[in-house]
């Protein structure tokens, strides 16, 4: 322990990353942060829910072809989400990923190792990892419910369903 900021983060391995069968390799690569898995699940991302969580990208003119790669239409519909915490847990991640932009990924990061550019110039770089604390939870309430993580790194209630009472992030 160095007193740092306990944190969260999202990481989700695309469906490129999925089709390429590098799950192994980039969680491998995940593992040199020593942070702990909290939640990890594989998805099929709807429509609604890859806009979500791109919705900072909504401007701009690539936003239809990411919500399109992250729902899998050019691989395969499926994403593996998983969350990280621990000391400093959004830097250490963000460095083993590597640069956004994978041509200017250091080459032994995940995206530098795995990510391309297409020629409709639409970045496929194999995983996502949140920026920041705030965007960090904004995206793990999306991905996540409370029930599906080891434990409660955001406050929960409780609500009333047809078949009992399930917790729901406050
Ligand atoms: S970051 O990492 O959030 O700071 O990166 P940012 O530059 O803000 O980009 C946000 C997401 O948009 C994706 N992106 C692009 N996709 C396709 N084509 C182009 N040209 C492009 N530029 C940015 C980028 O990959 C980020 O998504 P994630 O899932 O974080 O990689």
């Amino acid at each position: 322990m160095t007193g740092a900021p306990e944190q969260q983060t999202l990481v989700l391995i695309k469906p490129d990353g999925l089709k390429k069968s590098l799950t192994g390799n980039i969680l491998t690569r995940l593992s040199e942060t020593k942070l702990i898995i909290i939640g990890a699940k594989i998805a099929k991302p709807s429509r609604e829910l890859a806009m979500q969580h791109y919705y900072e990208m909504k401007d701009k003119p690539f936003f239809e072809e990411l919500v399109r790669y992250l729902m899998g239409e050019f691989h395969t519909p499926r994403v593996m989400a998983l969350v990280y915490q621990g000391e400093e847990a959004i830097q250490k991640v963000r460095a083993v990923c590597g640069a956004t932009n994978p041509e200017e990924a250091d080459p032994v990061s995940i995206r530098g190792a795995y990510g391309r550019i297409t020629t409709r110039g639409i970045y496929e770089n194999v995983i996502h990892a949140s920026t920041n604390e705030e965007e960090a939870e904004r995206e793990i309430k999306l991905w996540f419910d409370p029930d599906e993580l080891v434990c409660e790194p955001y406050p929960v209630k409780e609500e009333s369903v047809s078949n009992g009472r399930r917790k729901a992030w406050a």
